[in-house]
C-alpha cells in the first residue's frame, strides 16, 4: 500500500463525514499512556487502525490503535492514539508509515509524543521534557532504501530538527499556565529489553537525559518530508542508574496520566494558535 493512496482514503473519509474538504493543521502521535490526550478535544471522527489501508494493528501496552480526526475551533488536527513500534516486529517502513500518511495529506506540523525513561536524577517520573535534540541508537534508520525525490533529499538535514519557534511558543504557553516543562536529549533504542546500568551510563555520557523505543524513526521521516516537528517525552521511571526495581504498568499509567494532562493543556492552546 502506497502511503499516497491511503491519504487519498482518507480524505475522502473526512470529506464524507464533515460535508467539506479539510486540511488538518497538524498530526500528534500519542505515546504509551498518553492516548487519552485526544478526549480532552473536541473529537469529529473516530477510525480504526484495522480499517485504515496500510495500517498494522499497534500490539503495544496501552496504545488504543485510533486514528482521530478532533476539531478546535476552525481548525482540525489528527491524533494517532497509538504508534507502530520496531519492537514490535514490525519494518521501518511500517514504523514510519503513518507518518508518511500525514505528510501527504498536506499537514504542516508533526507533534510527537512518548513515555521515556530517565538518566537524570533532576528529571523524576512526571516529568515533562521537550526534546532539543536526539540520539539515534536504534543501529537502523528508516531513510534506508530508495529516495523518494518527490517526497525529500537523499541526505536531509538533522540541524535544529525540533524546531526552535514551537519549542519557544510551547514554552510561553507552559509558563503562563505555571506548568514546569523541561528541556533534553532523547535517545533511542529498539527494545524491547530495558537497558542495563552498563548501557545507562553510557548514554548519559554520550549526552542523553531521557530513553525510549521510539520516536526518532517517525522525526527523522517528518524532517525529510519538510514538516516542522515538536517532540515530547514523559518521563514514567528512572532508568536502572537511579533504582533497580522493576517498573510497573500501572506506575507508568499513573505517571503518563497527570503529566498527560499538563502537556494537553500546552499542545491544545499551541494547535490554537498554529497557521
Ligand atoms: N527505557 C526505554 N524505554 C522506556 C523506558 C525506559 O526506561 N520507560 C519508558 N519507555
Amino acid at each position: 500500500m502506497n502511503y499516497r493512496d491511503t491519504a487519498e482514503w482518507l480524505k475522502a473519509r473526512f470529506s464524507e463525514s464533515l460535508g467539506m474538504e479539510i486540511v488538518p493543521a497538524a498530526a500528534i502521535i500519542l505515546g504509551t499512556g498518553l492516548s487519552n490526550m485526544a478526549e480532552g478535544f473536541n473529537v469529529v471522527l473516530r477510525i480504526p487502525y484495522g480499517e485504515i489501508p496500510g495500517f498494522v494493528a499497534s500490539t503495544a501496552p496501552s496504545h488504543k490503535g485510533n486514528l482521530v480526526l478532533a476539531q478546535l475551533g476552525n481548525k482540525f488536527v489528527v491524533f494517532l492514539q497509538g504508534r507502530f513500534h520496531y519492537y514490535e516486529g514490525h519494518s521501518m517502513p511500517q514504523v514510519v508509515f503513518p507518518t508518511r500518511v500525514m505528510a501527504a495529506l498536506g499537514i504542516q506540523t508533526l507533534i510527537v509524543t512518548n513515555a521515556a525513561g530517565s538518566l537524570r536524577r533532576e528529571l523524576p517520573p512526571g516529568s515533562i521534557v521537550q526534546l532539543t535534540d536526539h540520539i539515534n541508537f536504534m543501529g537502523t534508520n528508516p531513510l534506508i532504501g530508495a529516495n523518494d525525490e518527490s517526497l525529500g533529499e537523499r541526505f536531509p538535514s538533522m540541524n535544529q530538527l525540533y524546531d526552535p519557534d514551537s519549542r519557544a511558543r510551547c514554552d510561553e504557553i507552559a509558563q503562563s499556565y505555571g506548568i514546569k516543562t523541561h528541556k533534553g536529549v532523547y535517545l533511542t533504542v529498539t527494545g524491547p529489553s530495558l537497558e542495563t546500568v552498563a548501557e545507562c551510563r553510557a548514554f548519559q555520557g554520550m549526552g542523553a537525559d531521557v530513553v525510549g523505543m521510539s520516536t526518532v524513526p517517525e522525526v527523522i521521516v517528518a524532517r525529510h518530508a519538510g514538516l516542522k516537528v515538536l517532540a515530547y517525552s514523559i518521563v514514567t521511571n528512572y532508568s536502572n542508574l537511579f533504582h533497580d526495581e522493576a517498573h510497573s504498568q500501572s506506575e507508568i499509567q499513573e505517571h503518563a496520566d497527570l503529566a498527560g494532562r499538563n502537556l494537553q493543556r500546552i499542545l491544545k492552546d499551541f494547535i490554537s494558535g498554529l497557521p
